[in-house]
C-alpha cells in the first residue's frame, strides 16, 4: 500500500471552526501541502514536512502530493473554507484525471470545511434561507460571456446571488461590471451584503442597497451576497438580513 492524500478545509479563518476530523488528519500527517497563507494558519508538529507554495500553483501542489504519497507519505493538502468550493479538491481531481502516474494504491479522502459562504451568511442572519446560487466572479478560467449569462439568468430567476472572488488587483472591474448587470436587469433595489475577512481579526461587515453599492466596497477577501426581491432587513437589538422561506401568494 502506498501513502495517503487527504484534502481538508480549514474553514474561513478561526481555529474554532476547523472540524476535529480535519484537526486529526493534520496531526497525523507526515507532510502538509498548500498555499502559504493557508499553511501558515496551522501549527505544524516539529517532525512534519511543510511544502508551502504561492497562489495559482494548484496543479503543481497536486503533483507534489501524489509524488509524496507514492513514496508512502501521509499527505494533507490544505484549502481555505471548504476544499470543494472553488478550491484545491477540483484542481487535485483534474490532475489525477490526466496524470500517467499510477495512483490506484493511494488512499484519497476529502474532508469538508466550513465555507466562507456559510460563515458570512451566519454573521448577518439568514440571507440564504431560500433558493440561492453561487458564482465565482473570476474570469481567469472561464470567459466573461458565460459569467454575464449566468448573472442575468440568476437575476431573472430571482435567486439570492453569492459572489466569490469579487475583485482582485488583476481584475479590478469584475464586480463593477456585475453590479451594472444587476442594475440593468433587477426590477427592485436589492440588498447587498459585503462580508470581508469573516472570522478573521480584520472582519468587516457592511449592508447597503444596490443603488448605493460600489465595487470598491469589496476586495479579494470579500464575499458578496445580493438578496432576492423578497430578501429583507429586520432590526431588533441589531440589524439582520434574511430571506423568507416563502413568496406571498
Ligand atoms: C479561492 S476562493 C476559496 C473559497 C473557499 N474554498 C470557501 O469555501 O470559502 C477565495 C474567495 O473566497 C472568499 N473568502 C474566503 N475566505 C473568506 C473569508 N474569511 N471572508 C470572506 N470571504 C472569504 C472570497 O470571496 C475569496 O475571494
Amino acid at each position: 500500500m502506498k501513502g495517503s492524500i487527504t484534502i481538508v478545509g480549514l474553514g474561513p479563518g478561526s481555529e474554532k471552526l476547523i472540524s476535529s476530523e480535519v484537526q486529526d488528519a493534520i496531526s497525523n500527517a507526515s507532510d502538509i501541502v498548500g498555499y502559504k497563507n493557508y499553511v501558515n494558519r496551522i501549527a505544524p508538529r516539529t517532525e512534519q514536512n511543510i511544502h508551502s507554495s504561492d497562489n495559482k500553483f494548484e496543479i503543481s501542489r497536486a503533483e507534489l502530493a501524489v509524488k509524496l504519497a507514492l513514496d508512502g507519505k501521509r499527505v494533507v493538502v490544505v484549502s481555505s473554507g471548504d476544499p470543494g468550493i472553488f478550491a484545491m479538491s477540483s484542481a487535485f481531481f483534474e490532475y489525477i484525471d490526466k496524470t500517467e502516474e499510477n495512483v490506484d494504491d493511494i488512499e484519497i479522502n476529502v474532508l469538508p470545511g466550513i465555507s466562507s459562504l456559510l460563515a458570512a451568511s451566519s454573521r448577518i442572519g439568514a440571507p440564504l434561507g431560500h433558493d440561492f446560487c453561487v458564482i465565482n466572479l473570476s474570469d481567469n478560467l472561464k470567459p466573461w460571456k458565460i459569467l454575464e449569462k449566468r448573472i442575468i439568468l440568476a437575476i431573472q430567476s430571482d435567486f439570492v446571488v453569492v459572489f466569490f472572488n469579487p475583485r482582485s488587483k488583476a481584475r479590478p472591474d469584475t464586480l463593477k461590471n456585475a453590479f451594472k448587470i444587476f442594475k440593468k436587469y433587477s426590477h427592485c433595489d436589492r440588498l447587498v451584503f459585503f462580508a470581508r475577512s469573516v472570522y478573521r481579526k480584520n472582519e468587516d461587515l457592511k449592508i447597503v442597497k444596490l443603488s448605493e453599492a460600489s465595487h470598491e466596497m469589496a476586495d479579494m477577501n470579500t464575499l458578496v451576497i445580493i438578496g432576492s426581491s423578497v430578501s429583507k432587513l429586520v432590526s431588533k437589538n441589531k440589524t439582520f438580513f434574511y430571506t423568507p422561506r416563502y413568496y406571498k401568494p
